[in-house]
């Protein structure tokens, strides 16, 4: 096993597919459904960028496409259920339209028992399944699969391959994410991550700069760093750096005027950025700090390397650091032998800590994974009691800071017109929270300035000042 950076030729040789494929479908439409996190949503901009290079144009309405990517997430079992149900109603459309291409790829495309259900019960009208390691290597796979007409199954057992230039079409003229680095190598034991996704490995960082240069220049105001533990970017390197370092390198960026970053792991969050936090402007004071247990215990088991007091501590210190900070996280409840004790642990940080908002989690069960074989899962209804119980409360502390906002300024990176009022702008605040306020069109893309006026739970109002 071992990792691959693709050279420019590989990369090359794709183009010369590009090219091959647009000769045969220019003008055709395509769509992509994105499942998961931020770094798939990435990796389908990145499909979406080859595939117009290929001369398809995008669609919003899967049903006229003539070729239509499942970009797939794994970490959670109900993902699962959706894809199979989306594939079936695909087998029905593709009766009346044989030549719709059909593809599949993304973190199932890595776990060889989906594979199997896949070709067992879609393999007839699945055209082409690639995995996470060469999703470069799609335009040659559906040239194949087009071409050739043959089904075309590519997928890489290995720690995992950097691809460099690969083209991109981006959904956001003002805001991007860049990915900083792939893999996970922490192995929390309910985690199919590292499995699928391979051994961490960083961009260099001048390939980051560059990318992030480019947006710039393109007009992009807001930048987000994506990675599975942005805290251990750089460890892997020629020449080591820490991500704290990379940071301040992008910070020089003229033009980017925010940044965000996702997830920092709680158990090495260094003393060095939290300090680039606290002293830089443009990056932004809402951190995500995934807390996924308040149990000790649970954490253990769970391969956190953390307590919950020394989370606890560390958010602390990152609060006397920078005092205007808000905490976002991810908590998983119904992790196998959790108790009403431990669960009440995970409640008590939820207080201490006042998260702006926490994605809950029912804990799934992955095949592979440690926690799956642990003989003290937890029943279903207890896990749905807790994780109401969790959501009651998160809600009722994301009501308490909203309220605390009203009559407060914000700085608000106007994003475009509110979908459900197209009268109003809409825009995000430094920590994430949507803004609706009345202004002029030519505001779009610029950072205002917004006196609060309302909270309404999942969105405020806002007036210019
Ligand atoms: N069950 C439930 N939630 C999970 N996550 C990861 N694996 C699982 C699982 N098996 C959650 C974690 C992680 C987020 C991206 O998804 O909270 O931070
Ligand atoms: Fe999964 Fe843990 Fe890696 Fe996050 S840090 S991707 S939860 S193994």
């Amino acid at each position: 096993m071992a990792i691959k950076v693709l050279t420019e030729q590989e990369i090359d040789e794709q183009k010369q597919y590009m090219k091959k494929v647009a000769n045969l479908m220019a003008g055709k439409k395509y769509h992509i459904y994105t499942m998961g996190c931020q770094l798939n949503e990435n990796e389908s901009e990145k499909l979406s960028g080859m595939i117009s290079e290929m001369g398809y144009i995008f669609t919003d309405v899967p049903e006229e496409a003539d070729l239509v990517i499942f970009n797939t997430c794994c970490v959670r079992e109900n993902a699962e259920d959706k894809i199979l149900g989306q594939l079936g109603y695909f087998k029905a459309l593709k009766r009346n339209k044989p030549d719709m291409v059909i593809g599949l790829c993304g973190c199932m495309a890595q776990e060889p028992h989906m594979v199997e259900k896949f070709n067992k019960t879609h393999g007839q009208h699945l055209n082409l399944i690639f995995g996470t390691h060469n999703l470069y290597q799609f335009p040659e796979l559906l040239y194949k699969a087009i071409n050739e007409n043959e089904k075309m199954i590519e997928i890489w057992d290995m720690d995992g391959t950097i691809a460099e230039d690969i083209p991109i079409k981006r959904e956001s003229k003002i805001k991007a994410n860049v990915t900083i680095m792939y893999g996970c190598n922490n192995f929390c034991s309910y985690c199919i991550v590292p499995y699928v996704r391979g051994r961490e490995r960083s961009r260099e960082p001048k390939k980051i700069l560059e990318e992030v240069q480019k947006l710039a220049k393109e007009g992009y105001k807001e930048i987000t760093l994506l990675g599975q533990n942005v805290n251990s970017y750089g460890k892997d390197l020629e020449n080591p750096i820490t991500f704290a370092k990379l940071l301040e390198s992008v910070v020089k960026i003229d033009g980017i005027e925010r940044i965000r970053f996702v997830s920092p792991h709680p158990k090495d969050f260094s003393d060095e950025l939290i300090e680039l936090i606290a002293r830089e402007e443009k990056i932004s004071k809402c951190i995500h700090l995934p807390l996924q247990s308040g149990s000790t215990e649970i954490l253990k088991k769970m391969n956190r390397k953390y307590t919950k007091e020394q989370y606890l501590e560390l958010a602390n210190k990152i609060k006397k650091a920078i005092p205007n900070v808000l905490f976002t996280t991810d908590i998983i409840v119904g992790f196998p032998g959790e108790t009403e004790e431990d669960f009440l642990e995970t409640m008590d940080v939820v207080r201490k800590v006042r998260y702006y908002s926490a994605f809950t989690f029912v804990y799934s069960r992955r095949v592979g994974t440690p926690a799956d074989k642990m003989l003290d899962q937890v029943d279903e209804d207890i896990k749905s009691e807790r994780i109401g119980r969790l959501i009651n409360l998160v809600n009722d502390i994301l009501e308490e800071e909203n309220e605390k906002l009203v009559g407060t300024v914000q700085k608000v990176l106007v994003e475009g017109y509110s979908e459900k009022n197209k009268d109003m702008l809409t825009g995000r605040t430094d920590g994430g929270k949507v803004v609706n306020f009345e202004g002029d069109s030519s505001l779009i893309g610029n950072m205002v300035e917004l006196k609060i006026t309302e909270q309404r739970k999942w969105y405020l109002a806002g007036k210019l000042l």
